[in-house]
């Protein structure tokens, strides 16, 4: 027997059917899963859930599916890193990178999202598998697809970087390029889903393919032990992660597996991108909508479809909005790589940017814990991002006389030797 009990409106409260829809008929507001938690309370116990094979299935009582999961037996339960080094050059105790950069098979945090709403297309029996995209949902998205056999489409906008779009291609989805940003690709898909059918991991199937997000949040608390960290940083874009995450911790407490306050969780844009920073600072319920302009991609949504979830979930647990400059955003990858061996993408930069604004502004304290969300994989946009600022490999001959000369040419020689002979 499954534990979904259908939709609910996050808003009026208004419940329907576990159906393709994307928004209340009342009201508009987004429509959210409904589950029967004393079953899951009887079902979901820390040793089933630490019984079972490490991927985001092993909270199947908390994910909206009806039958067996069809993909993302390999997605989720990323690693959990204690981040030594970089907590010490920042001056924190305490420090996590939840790593998604390492996610299965995409390499970010989409993969727990689609394998969640394409198990949910195949239930509901749509034949055609797509989604409006900054680049990496369209990776996730065409390569669940490939797997599961179903046709892809997936809309993106013209102008993002290339690891994006062969990240996609190789899968060989049908790829639109639109001539606009993610807001003019999201409000075309609106209407493509709606005049043709089609299921859209992130429009009429939002609601199922949110529920993945959660995944992060559960993760999180099972491997610090069962319990809560201090603060929480994640990303924001569409906005759908960062509520998620607090949806989730808040279903732990409620089947009991974990007790004690949520995390205070705080919202980090790209200064080029940041609505729902500046809803946070001027005190607005509902982000006003901006005309992205940052080379943070992936997270540059400037009309976030959760936007006010957002708002709210950071509001209510105390956290923060911050916004971090191109320039910061790259200073924290090159941070992240230096420190910690990890190489994120811009929205990681953004992350780890804001939280470092956190820490120096005193809201993050020396003696609390803060995990820090890694939603995507820098190999993908190197070229764009980090590309013209890192060192080129020196070019010498076949002859160790040459390599020789570069050491002593950089001024290595002595080290170098005594190195060698300390090994030996
Ligand atoms: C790497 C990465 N991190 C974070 C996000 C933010 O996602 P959300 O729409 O859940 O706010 C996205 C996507 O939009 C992304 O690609
Ligand atoms: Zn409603």
């Amino acid at each position: 027997m499954t534990t979904l009990l259908g939709l609910k409106c996050h808003l009026c409260g208004a419940k329907y059917p576990a159906e393709a829809l994307w928004v209340c008929r009342e009201c508009l507001g987004p429509l959210e899963a409904v589950y029967d938690y004393a079953l899951v309370r009887q079902r979901l116990t820390r040793e089933i859930v630490e019984s079972r094979p490490p991927n985001l299935w092993r909270y199947r009582e908390l994910l909206p599916i009806t039958g067996e999961p069809r993909t993302g037996f390999n997605s989720g339960f990323t690693p959990l890193v204690r981040a030594r080094r970089l907590a010490a050059t920042l001056g924190v105790d305490e420090l996590y990178i939840k790593d998604d950069s390492v996610n299965h098979p995409t390499l970010s945090y989409k993969d727990r999202v689609v394998s969640i709403a394409a198990t949910r297309a195949i239930e509901l029996g749509f034949d055609v598998f797509g989604c409006a995209s900054t680049g990496n949902l369209a990776n996730s998205v065409s390569s669940h697809a490939a797997r599961l056999g179903l046709e892809c489409f997936v809309f993106i906008p013209n102008d993002l970087e290339l690891g994006k779009i062969l990240g996609s291609a190789i899968f060989h989805p049908h790829i639109v390029g639109v001539r606009g940003n993610y807001d003019d690709v999201n409000r075309l898909c609106t209407q493509i889903a709606d005049r043709l059918g089609w299921g859209f991991a992130n429009i009429n199937l939002r609601a199922y393919y949110a529920e993945g997000a959660k995944t992060m949040g559960f993760e999180i608390a099972e491997q610090l032990g069962w319990r809560f960290p201090s603060h929480i940083v994640s990303p924001v874009a569409g906005g759908t992660l960062l509520p998620r995450i607090a949806r989730g911790l808040r279903e732990l407490k409620e089947i009991g597996l974990v007790s004690g306050d949520l995390p205070k969780i705080h919202a980090a844009q790209a200064a080029g991108c940041a609505p729902v920073v500046r809803a946070l600072e001027q005190g607005l319920e509902f982000p006003e909508p901006v005309k992205p302009s940052t080379i943070a991609k992936s997270i540059a949504i400037g009309n976030p479809a959760d936007g006010f979830q957002v708002v709210r979930t950071v509001q209510s647990t105390g956290g923060t909005g911050v916004a971090s400059t191109d320039e910061e955003i790259l200073g924290a990858i090159q941070l992240l790589a230096e420190t910690e061996g990890i190489f994120t993408e811009p929205a990681g930069g953004a992350t780890l940017a804001g939280t470092v604004s956190l820490i120096r502004q005193g809201v993050i304290a020396p003696d609390e814990s803060v995990v820090v969300c890694i939603t995507g994989n820098g190999y993908k946009t190197a070229a764009e991002t980090v590309g013209g600022r890192l060192q080129k490999p020196i070019e010498i001959g076949r002859s160790l006389d040459e390599f020789e000369a570069y050491l002593r040419s950089a001024g290595l020689a002595a080290g170098a030797a005594s190195g060698a002979s300390g090994r030996s």
